[in-house]
């Protein structure tokens, strides 16, 4: 009934378990006082003579005790909630901060683990539930225990036999749900996985609503939602049915151990065997041993909701984290890499063998069909995908350090890679190029944005509001900012990935041309399918199916005639067609 692999987020909230277990103890207690004092002035008020004094006195002592015994209840269960919200504050925090953590720690590569949709279903509503397992289940668990026993030590002073049932049927409880763990696990998982198709198909369609309307799509794809819907529709109603069947079945044993402990107290006083006093003490008690079991039956099934996205969050979470070594990045090093293999999890594709020199400084170039790995090598060499040691190096005249070795955060103090869909923040320009350096003035904004040929479009400059995902600039626009963004970011290496794919061709040139200065005293790693932007590079590597098969400057490669020629001249034929089109 313990999930152990969830005990590694306990964190602190040992303490406010105990704490709660402690104080619930303690209102159990104090319940005990109640009864005792209500049956003992029940059996008072029965024999009750006015003129003795000595009756009177102590009638008043137990309405006193009654009474005050309720009130200390009140601040009993108060401190009780008081611990459980303390467990939900720690676990939530806990939880969500190590999902965070591991998000940034695995950066684009989470999605290699889990959907989107997925993480933000199981980071919201999923720990939200699993907080039930912590703050509530898992104290009322250890109550239970205690308090059966407690009140078994009460009632055995009255009657063994009697004491004995109630224990028995009390303990059945947490058997029988102990039997029903594996049913519920299996209906809880496929009500997850139930949810999480239709999370993934909504924020699919709802991310490409424009496309789906475009091509009259919408319609089918909200009937598919419909279809996933009511399948989740379905399943809720399964875990439903489960939860109240087997409620309806504890509260069967719950009413049947009370009553068979009542009905053997009423037994028991007429054949003499136990007092007045006693035969009420047990009626009103009886109840009390089934009520945190009938509690801890309703937590037991909306923790194992909980548990249920616990075993997804925890299975991310403990993917294995990118290797950080303690070594620091040498001083103007050259990339190497050597032998290099990659294969996707969930994909035919891998890189075969590659070798690449990626000299300090200098514009190099990798250049291929679609499809053929040059993304793949650029996100390797920016440390988004997780690599075997031994296959890339940081190498300069001193020293050889072998990538898996370095420091895992000195890596995007070393690579800024720029693509053609960097992400723009909702906030103001100014506020989005900071985020490429914190620290620079307005006039170093004021400069990159220049640069990249924008700042004449910003009605406000700097103070331009852009809304999530740059949807209130054009597609060319908002590469330029984050171009603008990777020019502050200011590190020995860039990434150019497509980087100019959206832009018009007069920002292009001169981009291109921020490009190639940047060049010259950093080390440009420049990926494209326009082979006339890359001419210049010191070294272009051509790649066809995972594989470098060319490697060399532009005339070297034109000379050799190979892919790179067919490529160059197809192009250079499709852009004489389309300019004769135009002339
Ligand atoms: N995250 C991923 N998971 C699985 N397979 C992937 C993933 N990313 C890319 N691939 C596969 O790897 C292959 C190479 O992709 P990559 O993005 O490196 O190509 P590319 O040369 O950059 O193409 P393009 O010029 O179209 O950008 C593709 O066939 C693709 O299907
Ligand atoms: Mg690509």
């Amino acid at each position: 009934m313990i999930d152990k692999s969830l005990n590694e987020f306990l964190g602190n909230t040992k303490k406010f378990i105990i704490e709660s277990v402690f104080n619930g103890w303690l209102k159990l207690v104090n319940n005990i006082i109640t009864t005792f004092a209500f049956t003992m002035l029940l059996v008072q008020l029965m024999d009750y003579t006015p003129e003795q004094s000595g009756d009177k006195q102590r009638l008043i002592v137990l309405v006193f005790v009654v009474f005050g015994t309720l009130v200390l209840r009140h601040y009993l269960i108060k401190a009780m909630n008081d611990a459980s919200s303390k467990i939900v504050c720690e676990v939530k925090l806990n939880l969500r901060a190590k999902i965070i953590d591991k998000i940034t720690r695995r950066g684009m590569a989470y999605k290699d683990d889990i959907a989107t949709s997925e993480m933000l279903q199981l980071a919201g509503e999923g720990i939200e539930q699993l907080e039930n397992y912590y703050g509530k289940y898992l104290p009322q668990l250890f109550y239970c225990l205690l308090s059966s026993f407690t009140l078994f030590a009460v009632v055995v002073s009255i009657n063994v036999k009697i004491a004995l049932v109630l224990l028995i049927t009390t303990l059945a409880i947490p058997l029988f749900l102990t039997a029903l763990l594996r049913m519920v696990r299996k209906v809880q998982r496929n009500y997850w996985s139930s949810y999480a198709s239709v999370g993934k198909e909504f924020l699919d369609s709802l991310q490409g609503m424009t496309t789906l309307k475009i091509f009259m799509y919408d319609e089918q794809k909200g009937q598919i939602l419909e279809e996933k819907t009511e399948d989740f529709r379905k399943h809720t109603m399964k875990l439903l049915a489960m939860q109240l069947n087997s409620i309806g079945i504890i509260d069967w044993i719950a009413y049947g151990g009370a009553a068979a402990g009542i009905i053997m107290a009423l037994r028991a006083y007429q054949a003499g065997t136990i007092n007045l006093f006693g035969a009420i003490l047990v009626v009103l008690i009886a109840g009390e041993f089934f009520v945190p079991m009938k509690q801890l039956t309703a937590f037991f099934h909306i923790a194992m909701t909980g548990v249920t996205a616990a075993e997804k969050i925890t299975k991310f979470i403990n993917v294995p984290d990118y290797k950080s070594g303690d070594k620091e990045v040498p001083e103007n090093c050259d990339i190497k890499i050597e032998n290099l293999n990659y294969t996707y999890k969930n994909s035919e594709f891998s890189l075969n063998d590659i070798n690449m020199e990626l000299e300090n400084k200098g514009h190099i170039a990798i250049v291929g069909p679609s499809g053929c790995g040059k993304s793949t090598i650029s996100n390797i060499i920016a440390g988004e995908l997780v690599i075997e040691a031994g296959n890339v190096f940081y190498q300069n005249d001193k020293e050889r350090v072998d990538m898996t070795d370095v420091k895992r955060q000195l890596i995007p103090e070393m690579i800024t890679k720029v693509t053609h869909n960097g992400y723009i923040f909702k906030g103001t320009v100014r506020e989005n190029l900071l985020l490429g350096n914190e620290k620079a003035s307005d006039e170093m904004l004021l400069e990159a944005l220049e640069k990249v040929n924008i700042l004449g479009e910003l009605p406000e400059g700097l103070d331009t509001e852009l809304l999530s995902g740059g949807s209130n600039v054009s597609g060319g626009q908002g590469q330029r900012l984050c171009l603008a963004r990777a020019i502050l970011h200011d590190t020995p290496v860039y990434i150019f990935d497509e980087a100019t794919s959206n832009i018009d061709v007069e920002s292009e040139e001169i981009i291109l041309k921020v490009i190639e200065e940047i060049s010259k005293d950093k080390t440009v790693i420049y990926i494209s399918h326009r082979l006339k932007n890359i001419d210049y590079s010191k070294c272009i590597y051509v790649m066809e199916n995972g594989k470098i098969v060319d490697k060399g400057n532009h005339n070297e490669l034109v000379e050799r005639k190979g892919l790179y020629y067919k490529l160059f001249k197809k192009q250079e034929d499709l852009e004489k067609y389309r300019f004769g089109r135009e002339a």
